[in-house]
């Protein structure tokens, strides 16, 4: 079960401010239960865990265990929710190693995120005589990135397999009935996958769109989901004392109000990084805007604590930390004892690294708290598929939460479009040619 723990922002807060907002935070979440806020048609995550398609899951696990019977690579097209969940729950659970670890599931690639000339052309060198598949994801089914990046994955699969032969080994994730990637993938017999109409693309790490690629990776999806409904209910309760959301959801927008305009994510594991990318999405895109909201970054520790410690430790006092504890590691290593003790650590001899780290987040929690950054702990207990469900709920659950807590719309994202207009105008895109011309002179001088 998640934990939060507040006692490390007490003494930056309004000592009360659970009572005072606590008629605000029952009218948002009201709003999320009943599905009848700001946004209420994209929120179709809030019962997603229990009200999901049983059909559809079956055939995620069946296309899942047929790409581990026929490729030795899964190459998953998408950007930002399209994308980041998956990620994030491989690499948090399998490793961010993942694709150089010995194993019996195909290796992952994650391409169309961008637009890099030298990254598309790495996957597809690493894909060279390798039997793959390809999982391309778009809820629009027209975002420029990953639609530029399927033209060439598809290329490739119908030069190696044939037309026929590359049908089946490409599984689309979309709209349920809109979009190019649609119309495509129904002609061409593609198995598709629907993002439903109501979860917006940076909630759907628990539909198809990730949940496809992390059951090729061999991660228990059911568990995953099993964590998620669990804690859906302990979210749906309207109780401070009890429910992890409110109390983070709360927490945060109350150092918002503090002037601590900056949340930086840390996890003490490597393999958590993209975890933190997904959160950044999910809180950047769905609180940024109307010129409010907390700006979300993310740290890796300890590492990091070589680099951005300074700033964390002494720099401007405009932010605060939410660290996520994750429980004992899978591993055990006991530091060895050394008789010439040259390097002076024989005090740590026969200590567990899991003992070293616990020592290094309270040493650091104590210092960053002293040096005026508030820090909130989010404790899971272990780190699986289970948890990891659970934890993904609750973030989302304090997202919408916060979002209606900053009254803003949690669940749009009106502010993505501006560059692509622009991109659009300067590639030359028909409709944009006015825009186009505005553009160039701007950029002419
Ligand atoms: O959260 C969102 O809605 C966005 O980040 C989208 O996921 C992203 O823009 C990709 O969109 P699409 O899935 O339509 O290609």
């Amino acid at each position: 079960m998640i934990q939060v723990n507040l006692a490390n922002i007490r003494s930056f807060v309004t000592p009360n401010y659970e009572t005072e907002l606590a008629q605000r935070l029952r009218i948002a979440h009201d709003h999320l239960q009943n599905r009848d806020g700001v946004g209420n048609d994209y929120t179709g995550w809030v019962r997603l865990p229990a009200d999901y398609d049983k059909d559809e899951f079956a055939r995620i696990k069946a296309a899942a265990q047929k790409i581990q019977s026929d490729s030795e690579a899964l190459v998953v097209i998408g950007i930002g929710g399209s994308y980041l969940g998956a990620r994030g729950v491989i690499e948090c659970l399998c490793s961010a190693n993942y694709n150089l670890k010995k194993k019996n599931t195909p290796n992952i690639y994650f391409t169309g995120n961008g637009l890099s000339s030298d990254q598309m052309s790495e996957v597809v060198e690493l894909l060279d005589g390798r039997d793959f598949s390809v999982n391309v994801i778009s809820k629009s089914g027209t975002t420029t990135e990953p639609a530029v990046a399927f033209r060439f994955f598809r290329k490739l699969l119908e030069d190696k397999y044939g037309k026929e032969g590359a049908a089946k080994r490409i599984y689309a994730t979309t709209d349920r009935a809109r979009g190019a990637l649609k119309t495509l993938a129904d002609q061409a017999g593609y198995e598709t996958f629907v993002v439903p109409d109501d979860v917006g693309g940076r909630y759907s790490v628990l539909t198809a769109v990730g949940l496809l690629p992390i059951a090729v990776a061999g991660v228990d999806i059911d568990a995953l989901m099993s964590g998620a409904a669990a804690m859906m209910d302990t979210c749906a309760n309207p109780d401070m004392a009890t429910n992890p959301a409110w109390q983070y959801g709360c927490g945060r927008y109350e150092l918002y109000r503090t002037g601590k305009k900056i949340e930086v994510l840390a996890a003490y594991e490597p393999n958590f990084r993209f975890m933190c990318e997904w959160w950044k999405q999910l809180y950047g895109e769905s609180e940024g805007k109307e010129n409010k909201g907390l700006f979300p970054a993310s740290v890796e520790f300890t590492a990091d604590l070589h680099s951005m410690g300074q700033y964390i430790q002494q720099g401007e006092r405009h932010l605060f930390e939410t660290v996520v504890r994750m429980g004992p590691s899978a591993t055990t290593n006991i530091v060895p004892f050394d008789e010439v003790n040259g390097d002076g650590l024989n005090f740590l001899a026969g200590k567990d690294m899991d003992f070293i780290k616990l020592q290094a987040m309270d040493g650091t929690l104590l210092a960053h708290v002293e040096g005026g950054v508030p820090n909130i702990i989010v404790n899971m207990e272990r780190c699986d598929a289970y948890a990891l469900g659970e934890l993904i709920y609750f973030f989302e659950y304090s997202c919408g939460l916060s979002g209606y807590l900053l009254e803003v719309n949690p669940f749009d994202q009106p502010g993505v479009e501006a560059y692509k207009k622009n991109m659009f105008a300067l590639l030359g895109k028909p409709g944009y040619e006015e825009l186009r011309q505005e553009l160039l002179a701007k950029l002419n001088g």
